[in-house]
């Protein structure tokens, strides 16, 4: 098989640029979503987001005056993130290395758009944990959500959308072997109204792994599960339906 592209080649200029005219309404839908549990179930304002992208999540904090921080290893993602943003601090940095910089600073951290499925081994995922455990404060509370593998397959469809502003074809493919989804992003797109089109052609890759050893992880670093839903709804995760979890821990000691 041929080396995959990493993210921060994946998630390069023209592609961060699609992505943020095309892709964001999950992170707003979710952002909104989170804000009100957050507003219910936690006690502080201050969040980080892990894989922020282009920073539409943190728009919404950022409105309702919350300390807003967020990281993501592509700068092409963060430089779109920096025009959208005014009082957040963005960072560059690789979710999966040794974080020794956020410490006991957060109430709630996030991580969404099945951002943790672009973590290609257990060990990464293991270490991003480690991280967001040790940047909370006690009692904070960690919301991500993560694709299964009957989403991965529910992604394998082939769509063309055009308006008169792009042109986009989006092709998936599940990977029974290696569990892993590819989804294929090709087309153009208007520059800044211009008669001049930007190309793009990105490849984005989702590793697919059981939820039971997701909750494994997540409870050796020592956190508490308080529930798993079936995607952004009121309802509970459900093994033989659901496409999209989202977990939500704390920190409890
Ligand atoms: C699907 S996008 C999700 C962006 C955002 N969370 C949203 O909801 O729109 C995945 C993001 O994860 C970032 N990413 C992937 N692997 C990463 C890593 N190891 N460390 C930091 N960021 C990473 C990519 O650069 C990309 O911006």
């Amino acid at each position: 098989m041929e080396q995959n592209l990493t993210d921060k080649e994946v998630y390069n200029k023209n592609f961060a640029s699609f992505y943020n005219y095309v892709l964001t309404e999950q992170a707003r839908e979710y952002g909104k979503y989170i804000l009100n549990y957050a507003k219910d179930n936690l006690k502080g304002n201050s969040v980080v987001d892990y894989m922020c992208g282009t920073g539409n999540l943190l728009r919404i904090f950022e409105k309702e005056n919350w300390t807003t921080t967020g990281v993501d290893l592509s700068d092409d993602m963060l430089n779109i993130a920096k025009l959208q943003l005014s009082k957040t601090k963005l960072l560059t940095k690789d979710v999966t290395l040794e974080e020794k910089e956020l410490k006991n600073c957060f109430n709630l951290a996030v991580s969404t758009a099945d951002a943790v499925n672009h973590l290609s081994s257990i060990k990464d995922i293991e270490n991003f944990f480690y991280n967001v455990f040790s940047s909370l404060k006690l009692n904070g509370f960690f919301m991500f959500d993560m694709n299964t593998e009957l989403g991965a397959r529910a992604n394998c469809s082939y769509i063309t959308l055009s308006t008169k502003d792009y042109i986009s074809v989006r092709e998936g493919f599940y990977d029974d072997v290696h569990k892993m989804g590819y989804t294929r992003f090709q087309g153009a797109y208007r520059k800044n109204k211009s008669d001049n089109y930007v190309r793009y052609d990105s490849i984005i890759y989702n590793y697919i792994y059981p939820i039971s050893q997701i909750v494994d992880i997540l409870q050796d670093v020592g956190f508490e599960i308080v529930c798993l839903k079936d995607g952004y709804s009121d309802k509970v995760y459900n093994k033989d339906r659901t496409k999209r979890v989202l977990f939500i821990c704390e920190k409890r000691k």
